[in-house]
């Protein structure tokens, strides 16, 4: 199909890269000696499953459970009316610990479909199963919002419900509207989407005494141990959750559910082991997804390409209990430099389960809405899309001036656009042909906030040239265990071989949540000051590996062993406190780019791709697809260039695959199953070429590190919607881009 070389898959490190070494733990998951939380924990507990609500909004009348509790085998069953109390606590945004703040079973009320109206416990799985498919649940149902257009919703402005968030502007944006000779006037939309990592949802609970140890897969075991304490009314040194491994989360892993504690009250009510495993289908209502957005988007610009004006109004569906919303205007403003800005985010309330974080949550739909704009303004002025890009790039904030901490966009833009070959592409729609194929080009901005988040770590060195480092941060499969060991070998000046990284448990010191693709810049950070503490006990230089014996001994000791903490600037000394009391933000808040006049603080990159389009059944293939990417250091190419690879094939699903389908009329999930619900894999996309384009950043943090992990799935649905435009002159402004709405 196309000649060209693919980008190797060990990249040799340029400038300011380490080394490409592999995975940490690969050896332990192809032979299966990685065991994950499911599969941990005593070898016979009791074994939970849940029973979900059969309607949206109304009211559970009758409960009969003759059947179930017939069943050989049968522990309990738990609903409204045995339930152990559980305490309310308050959604992570407000404060709070968890990811829904409506707690299950208190009360016959039902707020969504899917909720959790029983917990059957009982010996076998299979028992517990049966049992719970013979438990009889009545309920008198009332009219259910399910989402956008539905009759009841309730919509706000979002900065009159939050804290945190407040609509940016800048200039004049209506008078520059209209004033502007070209104007651009469109409207976009993203599906509800469910993050569907391989591994299930689970939670294993054990008590021994009032100490509790919890198996459970977690972005975070430091906030699950705090939040299950508080919920549980018990003390957060008395828990414990083990977790060395995450088989996938995408944001789904990363806040608190409602099942855990009701898992662990039932643990000890029972005076048993419980083990919960929480079926596919369950997972999509009992943890979060990625809401359904709109976007109404107008641009202002000279023929020669200068923006002048942008405006961009979102909408968010969330749920009745919690005001969630990603805000993606607070970044997408900061992209082009357009003088005159006004954004407004708005939230729709829905009788839904509440949504959260999932795969670069603002970015990709507000990158998808915008990016589509700018390529249609292009489309609209006559100038290549890239060119138009370049015309309005920006070194400071379009709204306050801030500067860019680094920004390397259009350097991205130039070298994957000089590896795809773009000089190649027509301007004109549908005029490119391989036999009965439509063949389109197109491109969009990939961006990503370099977030950062309090840690800590330890480090033990012994004589003999081997390093412990330990912090309760994870690896969600991103390769964080081989970063950790990297950024040790390197500041310790051992081989790789001799580093053991332990992460994912709460007795560790603790890490950062593994989301907002912090994990490099915060752990990393902490174990490169324990690396440097560790370094000032020989002088603050560490002594050659053979040097080491004759080293420790003129110390008169076999180990030395440091303990260190990193906090952004923003979170301070108030950072570390929270995080030990197991929250996300440093001191409430995050260090993010782009509030106030702090710096803005940004990994960007280019995405480029081809599509076909089938000239008669509108079939869309993606043959290859090119991206460029800067994040400022990379710690491994090697496992940078593995998340590029698969952050391109997410957005090459957001565009073409991924949607959770509503039933309307019941306010449902209706694929709620990894048949229906499509994802890409590898195969879908036969050619993927990855360049990391060498930044260095001094600025952004002690490691100089960006967050790269979400960075490329972010601006490559619009490059799809793009490429699609140009093979065939529809523009489809509403994801996901299928066949019926090509014909
Ligand atoms: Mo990710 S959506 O930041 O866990």
């Amino acid at each position: 199909m196309n000649a060209m070389t693919p980008t190797p898959p060990v990249p040799a490190p340029l400038n300011n890269m380490g080394a490409p070494t592999a995975r940490y733990e690969s050896h332990a998951k192809v032979t299966g000696q990685a065991i994950y939380a499911a599969d941990m924990g005593p070898a016979n507990p009791a074994f939970g499953f849940l029973v979900t609500s059969g309607i949206a909004l109304g009211k559970i009348v009758r409960i009969d459970d003759s059947a179930a509790r017939a069943v050989p085998g049968l522990i309990d069953i738990f609903t409204y009316r045995n339930a152990p109390a559980l305490k309310p606590v308050k959604h992570f945004a407000q404060g709070g610990r968890v990811s829904d703040s409506v707690v299950p079973l208190a009360g016959p009320e039902i707020s969504y479909a899917g909720e959790i109206v029983a917990l059957v416990v009982a010996e076998t799985f299979e028992t517990a199963r049966e049992a719970a498919h013979r438990l009889r649940i009545d309920y008198a149902p009332q009219h259910a919002a399910a989402g956008f257009g539905s009759q009841g919703t309730d919509e706000k402005p979002f900065a009159a419900v939050s804290k945190e968030h407040k609509d940016k502007t800048a200039g004049d944006f209506e008078g520059a509207f209209a004033a502007a000779p070209v104007k651009l006037d469109a409207r976009y939309s993203t599906p509800t989407q469910h993050h569907n990592p391989i591994e299930l949802f689970s939670t294993t609970a054990v008590w021994n005494g009032d100490m509790l140890t919890l198996f459970e897969p977690s972005q975070f075991v430091w906030g699950l141990k705090a939040g299950v304490a508080e919920q549980l009314g018990i003390d957060a040194e008395k828990v414990h959750v083990i977790n060395p491994f995450v088989g996938g989360a995408f944001g789904s892993k990363g806040i608190m559910t409602q099942r855990t504690a009701l898992v662990a009250a039932a643990a000890r009510l029972l005076r048993r082991p419980v083990k919960l495993v929480v079926m596919r289908n369950q997972g999509f209502t009992t943890a979060t997804y990625r809401a359904e957005t709109r976007h109404h988007i107008r641009l202002g610009a000279k023929p020669d390409g200068q923006l002048t004006a942008y405006a961009h109004e979102g909408w968010e569906v969330t749920s009745r209990a919690d005001d969630y919303a990603v805000a993606g205007t607070e970044n997408s403003v900061e992209i082009y430099n357009a003088p005159n800005v006004w954004t407004k985010v708005n939230i729709v309330k829905a009788d839904r389960n509440t949504p959260g974080f999932m795969r670069s949550p603002p970015e990709v739909p507000y990158m998808y809405a915008l990016e589509s704009a700018i390529d249609e303004m292009a489309q609209e002025l006559n100038i290549d899309p890239v060119e138009f890009r370049r015309i309005n790039d920006t070194q400071v904030s379009p709204i306050n001036g801030a500067p860019y901490t680094s920004r390397s966009m259009m350097k991205c833009f130039d070298q994957a656009s000089a590896a795809f070959g773009w000089h190649k592409r027509q301007a004109k729609p549908s005029t490119t042909r391989d036999g009965d194929w439509l063949i389109g080009y197109g491109c969009a901005t990939a961006v990503y906030p370099t977030n950062m988040m309090p840690a800590t770590a330890r480090i033990r060195l012994t004589a003999d040239g081997h390093a412990v480092v330990q912090i309760a941060a994870h690896d969600v499969g991103t390769g964080a265990y081989t970063a950790m060991q990297n950024i040790a070998s390197e500041h310790l000046g051992l081989p790789v071989g001799n580093i053991r990284v332990e992460m994912g448990d709460s007795a560790l010191p603790p890490g950062p949540v593994a989301g907002g693709s912090m994990t490099t810049a915060s752990a990393g950070s902490a174990v490169l000051a324990a690396c440097t503490q560790i370094a000032a006990r020989f002088g603050n230089t560490m002594p050659a590996p053979a040097e080491l014996r004759d080293a420790f001994a003129r110390l008169g000791t076999q180990s030395v062993e440091e303990y260190a903490e990193y906090s952004p600037p923003a979170a301070g000394a108030a950072g570390i406190k929270a995080l030990y009391n197991g929250k996300m933000g440093g001191g409430g808040e995050q260090q993010k780019g782009g509030d106030n006049k702090k710096p803005l603080m940004m990994a960007f990159g280019a995405n480029f791709v081809e599509v076909r389009v089938h000239s008669r059944t509108r079939e869309i293939r993606v043959p290859r697809m090119t991206g460029a990417f800067a994040g400022g250091r990379i710690v491994n190419p090697r496992t940078a260039r593995s998340q590029y690879l698969g952050g391109m094939i997410w957005g090459m699903a957001s565009a073409l695959l991924e949607a959770t389908e509503m039933d309307e009329k019941r306010a449902r999930y209706v694929n709620d199953n990894i048949a229906e619900y499509l994802l890409a894999v590898n195969a879908d996309i036969p050619h993927v070429d990855i360049i990391l384009v060498p930044e260095t950043d001094t600025k952004v943090n002690p490691m100089g590190v960006k967050g790269i992990g979400e960075l490329a799935n972010v601006g490559m649905p619009a490059a799809i919607a793009n490429a699609v435009y140009n093979a065939t002159g529809t523009r489809i402004r509403d994801l996901p881009i299928t066949i019926d709405k090509l014909i």
